[in-house]
């Protein structure tokens, strides 16, 4: 098979950037390691900054995500059974959508159908060849058949657990990482959302969060040992550890059901460097990773791909490969910025039991100053609904 790009990961960010190359003619094949249903069975977060709402209409993939997307101008922190709201839009001028990313993956599916996009599922022992050549390929095997793709450009969207950063040479990968002493314990249920606006809640017992899919749908977390296990909490008990989290008048509103989805993830803060070796460019979570606080994952490689999706057009129909060297440079900027944000969510909201009283009084100052200044809610304001691409 002969290709011009070869996009390695059915996820969101190889398909957006399937399609968004597929719209402007430029052949591209994804190679997806599982099948559709199982991509789409992960429950991910749900937030969208404005710039990957704009991403997902010039794909041609936003009609429904703006038709049942919610818009949300702001959230709220609790903390000391107070709830303090952070005015997105009146900070920032934006707001941002609350989407679920196993809906937005489905759209880009169907979108990929409707154009007849090449999506390969299954694709097993995926591997990239002479990427410091001008020939690269790509190996799979589907079933026993041993299968090859050859093109011009290889992008790794494989995520964290992929193959294409790999086939970085450990002399040129630097990879920079920080794992959080916790977890996050989530649990889907269909029941009405506890509050319009999602609340980040910050208590002696630990970190929970109240967000939502849609106004039947709800999804919370709890910070949680990181040695716990899902089987540690049954639904009642996670219901009630909520609750004692929650300022009492929103714990009073809490509406409870059966989990239709429970699980533990780990906290973790990761960036590989660089994003570019030869002819093979990483995008998203195959690059970074960031704990969810910030809500900046899907978001972080939004960027990636808008970066990505202009340089190859410059390239193309330009001859201008200007974009595509200085793509890691440009992506990293940014990343290191959603980074640097996720990371003092997660510091500022969550417990750390075994961090000395010095510090421990300092996030409760740094609180104490962001609810007391507009210019520090506006920093968060315009971090959360998105820095510009
Ligand atoms: N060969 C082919 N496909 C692979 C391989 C491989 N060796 N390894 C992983 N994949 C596929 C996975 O099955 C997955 O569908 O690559 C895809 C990567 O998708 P994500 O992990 O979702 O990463 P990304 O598309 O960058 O999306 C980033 O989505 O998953 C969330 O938390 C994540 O919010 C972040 C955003
Ligand atoms: C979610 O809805 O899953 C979600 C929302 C906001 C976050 C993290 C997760 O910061």
């Amino acid at each position: 098979m002969e290709t011009k790009v070869c996009i390695i990961g059915g996820g969101p960010s190889g398909l957006l950037l399937s399609q968004l190359l597929h719209l402007k003619g430029i052949d591209n094949v994804v190679l997806e390691k599982h099948s559709r249903d199982h991509v789409l069975a992960r429950i991910r977060a749900g937030v969208l900054e404005h710039g990957f709402a704009r991403l997902m209409r010039e794909a041609e993939c936003g009609e429904r995500m703006d038709r049942e997307g919610e818009i949300h101008e702001g959230f709220f922190i609790a903390d000391a059974g107070r709830l303090n709201r952070i005015d997105l839009q009146g900070l920032s001028g934006n707001s941002v959508l609350v989407y679920g990313q196993t809906e937005l993956t489905r759209d880009l599916y169907e979108a990929r159908d409707r154009m007849r996009g090449v999506v390969i599922h299954n694709a097993q022992d995926v591997q990239p060849h002479d990427l410091d050549t001008e020939r690269p390929y790509v190996t799979y095997r589907d079933r026993d058949e041993a299968m090859r793709v050859d093109c011009e450009f290889v992008i790794g969207a494989d995520g964290f657990h992929g193959v294409s950063r790999k086939s970085i040479p450990k002399s040129v990968l630097r990879e920079a990482e920080k794992v959080y002493p916790f977890g996050w314990l989530g649990v889907l249920s269909h029941t009405r959302p506890v509050s319009p606006e999602l609340v980040y809640a910050r208590h002696p017992r630990g970190f929970a969060l109240c967000s939502l899919r849609s106004q039947t749908l709800s999804r919370y977390y709890i910070q949680v040992p990181l040695t716990d296990s899902v089987e540690d909490w049954s639904d009642d008990a996670f219901w009630s550890e909520l609750k004692r989290r929650l300022p009492e008048e929103v714990a009073a509103r809490l509406v409870t059901g059966p989990s239709i989805e429970k699980s533990i993830a780990p906290l973790r803060s990761f960036v590989a460097e660089p994003m570019r070796h030869g002819r093979l460019f990483l995008a998203g979570d195959a690059a970074h990773i960031v704990p969810p606080t910030g809500a900046r994952g899907l978001n972080s490689a939004a960027s990636d791909i808008h970066y990505l999706y202009h340089a190859m057009l410059a390239h193309y129909e330009r001859g201008d490969s200007s974009g595509l060297d200085g793509y890691s440079a440009k992506a990293l900027a940014r990343v290191w910025k959603a980074q640097r944000f996720s990371w003092w969510m997660t510091t500022l909201l969550h417990t750390f039991p075994d961090s000395p009283a010095y510090d421990q009084r300092l996030q409760q100052t740094e609180l104490e100053y962001l609810l007391s200044s507009e210019k520090a809610m506006g920093s968060l304001a315009e971090n959360y609904v998105g820095l510009p691409f």
